[in-house]
């Protein structure tokens, strides 16, 4: 298949291209596009063979649900069974942004788009190229990461490239992707909601809606089996072996240090995922800094990109920095764990 890749500039956007992009959603085929969080592969919700063509595309597992994409309230009522109040507070307050809510769908939505559940995920992205395409298409779109199944997902559309040429029908690029981290997924179909992969939208700024939401404690643990069908596959990892270290910052430090000390001969086949304070503190190794331990959202949009680049060097070994799991380091730390499959080694 011959892919087409156009670059659209944000600030001045060719919406020609948008149009045509989206009539190639309306017509079936598949399309990579910018959203806040990361790219995404989207294709007509409704089309049964054209959402088929995206679990093919990515080599997904058939029985994980994909999030239906809006591009406006309206194209909601006819995808769900009804809206739950808790559901239409959340939406309310951040639609269009990060977040994907899940309620009871409606019959318009094919079993493939939900994988066989009762439910369905739906987001409405905060960007513009995401939101107008979807309008252009005048169809919800189902769209998971544009990456190959279990790499990191995309934040830059070159990684797109990467794993889809030759696999869609168009790559829409956009530049970088602002939050880096996927939308946080919440069930509303069940009260009280529950996170089942934690975001860019906190744990913290949901309970100002509803105290009595919470994380689903399958999430923090490698071994339970969480609710999103998607967290229990291997995900977010790159070619390399990832492991977290977990301690204080000297403790951490001087930890990272000796195992790249007893590594082999070549230390430049370790890579190191620092931060601003600690990045000079490493000789060996190929050390990479994520941004300041004061700008968490920086450090959640690096995150991905930085897992590839170091895969891009060739490195067999990342040692990772690891970080609160509070407010968005809850996330951070969310996709680091499943990116070294929680193998995670103590400092102090
Ligand atoms: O930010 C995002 O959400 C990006 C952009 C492209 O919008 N999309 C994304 O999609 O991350 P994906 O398919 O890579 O991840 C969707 C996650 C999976 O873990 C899936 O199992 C879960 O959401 N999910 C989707 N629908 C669900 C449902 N009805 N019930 C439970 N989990 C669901
Ligand atoms: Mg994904």
């Amino acid at each position: 298949m011959e892919t087409k890749v156009k670059i659209l500039d944000i600030n001045n956007i060719d919406y020609e291209i948008i149009k045509e992009a989206a009539l190639v959603i309306k017509n079936g085929g598949l399309v990579v596009f910018p959203t806040e969080t990361v790219y995404g592969l989207g294709a007509d919700a409704t089309n049964e063979k054209a959402v088929n063509n995206i679990f093919k595309a990515k080599g997904r597992p058939q029985d994980n649900p994909l999030i239906v994409h809006v591009g406006s309230f309206d194209m909601i009522p006819s995808l769900v069974k009804e809206i739950p109040p808790a559901a239409k507070k959340i939406m309310d307050r951040f639609f269009p942004g990060p977040i994907t809510v899940i309620m009871e769908k409606s019959d318009l939505v094919p079993k493939v788009t939900s994988a066989g559940l009762s439910t369905v995920g739906i987001r409405m992205p905060e960007n513009i190229i995401a939101r107008e395409l979807i309008r252009k298409a005048g169809v919800p779109v189902a769209a998971p990461s544009a990456n190959t199944s279990g790499l990191p997902s995309p934040t830059e559309v070159k990684r797109c490239v990467e794993d889809l040429d030759g696999r869609v029908d168009y790559i829409l690029g956009g530049g970088k992707c602002d939050y880096g981290l996927e939308s946080t997924v919440i069930d509303c179909s069940v009260y009280p909601p529950v996170i089942l992969r934690p975001g860019r939208v906190t744990l913290e700024e949901l309970r100002e809606i509803d105290k009595s939401i919470y994380i689903d404690s399958g999430l923090t643990a490698g071994n339970e089996r969480p609710k999103a069908p998607g967290m229990k596959y291997k995900h977010y990892a790159p070619k390399a072996k990832v492991k977290i270290i977990q301690g204080s910052m000297q403790k951490t430090v001087e930890k990272i240090n000796e195992i790249v000390q007893n590594y082999r001969d070549d230390k430049s086949k370790v890579g190191i995922m620092a931060t601003d304070e600690t990045k000079d503190l490493y000789k060996q190794g190929r050390v990479i800094s994520l941004g300041s331990r004061n700008d968490e959202e920086t450090i959640g949009s690096n995150l991905f990109e930085t897992l590839r680049t170091l895969d891009d060097l060739k490195v067999d070994l990342i040692l990772s920095e690891s970080f609160e799991e509070s407010g968005i380091g809850i996330a951070i730390m969310n996709r680091l764990k499943k990116s070294a499959g929680f193998d995670i080694i103590k400092a102090d």
